[in-house]
């Protein structure tokens, strides 16, 4: 093929492209067009913003860019390798997250853009949608650089998810509810598919990142303010601080459909809401028990029950839902000092990290 010379250029001629083509010809968008779900109008154009939260916590989101491999991971290699440096069952705490982890961030980011994203029909909450699937992306990198760090079995880790029950439970139960959204003919339009589209995101935002995430969080941070595998609870401490941004985002737009489409939020939609919430928390019970029966890292199992209702009370209050577990307390309050962290120097004291990026840094 002859390459284009400069002046060939003028004599192309470019296409006529009528203006009927677009979709969206003559009309400017106003706040009034946007919707969370179901909206007709032209999704390309970010603004003017409707919803000021979803474009806050995108900005918020960037200020807290991190990267895993600025983490050295050289104090957990040597601790790691030392005979006596910790238990079988630490060892086997810190192999089971990243087994679960290491899956459940791919499953997130799948589950967010091929079956979430197209449904969302707000470019602002987009926007943030795509900074999330980017930092699921980074947090199953970090796992994998944890996993090659520490030279641990590629393969045991990565299948953990299939081969590992209370790991797999996890997993399959939340698979299941992404099968009909990821589906290319799913359309939302309907009272039944837009309960399903809410179903899904109770299932992920609520559940998997607000409630599975969190016997893996505090048992790895746990050991991390022991002193012992500081370097994977740095980076854990990271995304932590990122699933909490997730999840509050996901609540957000759970209770901003419900406020627009309030015929979805029935009785029974409600009641299967409540049940989805009790089996997440008893999944995540078992994966407790089966992870760290014995309680040696600086809490014990029912210490994390307490725990485990205290957060699983928050989230329903947080979507409008009544209180349904007993006993509930913050049985482990150094976890909301660690999520609270924005600009912070790091808990570990190994280092200053300021993840303040260019667009938020003042010039003197
Ligand atoms: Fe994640
Ligand atoms: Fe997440």
């Amino acid at each position: 093929m002859n390459k284009l010379s400069l002046e060939s250029l003028d004599s192309i001629k470019s296409p006529k492209i009528k203006n009927e083509e677009n979709p969206f010809p003559n009309k400017r968008i106003t706040v009034d067009d946007k919707k969370m779900i179901n909206c007709r109008a032209d999704l390309n154009q970010l603004v003017p913003f409707k919803y000021k939260w979803a474009w806050d916590k995108y900005l918020v989101s960037c200020s807290n860019h991190w990267m895993p491999n600025e983490v050295s991971m050289s104090p957990d290699i040597a601790l790691w390798k030392s005979k006596d440096g910790l238990t079988d069952n630490e060892r086997n705490v810190v192999k089971r997250n990243l087994g679960f982890f290491s899956t459940a961030d791919s499953l997130v980011a799948n589950n967010l853009v091929l079956s979430i994203y197209r449904h969302i029909t707000n470019p602002e909450c987009r926007q943030y949608l795509l900074r999330q699937a980017f930092e699921e992306a980074l947090h199953t990198h970090a796992y994998q650089y944890v996993v090659e760090s520490l030279s641990l079995d590629e393969s045991e880790i990565f299948n953990m998810y299939k081969e590992v029950p209370s790991v797999a439970k996890k997993s399959n139960w939340a698979m299941n509810f992404m099968t009909t959204l990821g589906d290319p003919k799913f359309k939302t339009g309907t009272k039944k598919n837009d309960q399903l589209l809410l179903r899904d995101l109770i299932v992920f935002y609520v559940v998997f990142e607000g409630i599975f995430f969190y016997a893996g969080f505090s048992q790895i941070l746990s050991m991390g303010r022991r002193n012992k595998m500081t370097a994977t609870a740095e980076q854990f401490q990271y995304i932590l601080r990122d699933e909490s941004m997730h999840m509050n985002f996901g609540i957000d737009m759970i209770n901003q459909i419900k406020l627009e489409n309030s015929h979805l939020w029935s009785l029974n939609f409600q009641e299967e809401v409540l049940d989805i919430i009790k089996t997440g928390v008893s999944l995540e019970y078992d994966y407790v028990k089966d992870t760290m029966d014995d309680g040696i890292i600086g809490f014990s199992v029912k210490d994390f029950k307490k725990y485990l209702y205290f957060i699983a009370n928050r989230r329903l209050k947080q979507i409008g839902l009544p209180e349904q577990f007993s006993g509930g307390e913050n049985s482990l309050p150094w976890m909301s000092e660690i999520m609270d962290l924005n600009k912070e120097k790091n808990f570990f004291e190994t280092r200053v990290t300021e993840y303040q990026t260019g667009g938020s840094l003042s010039w003197d």
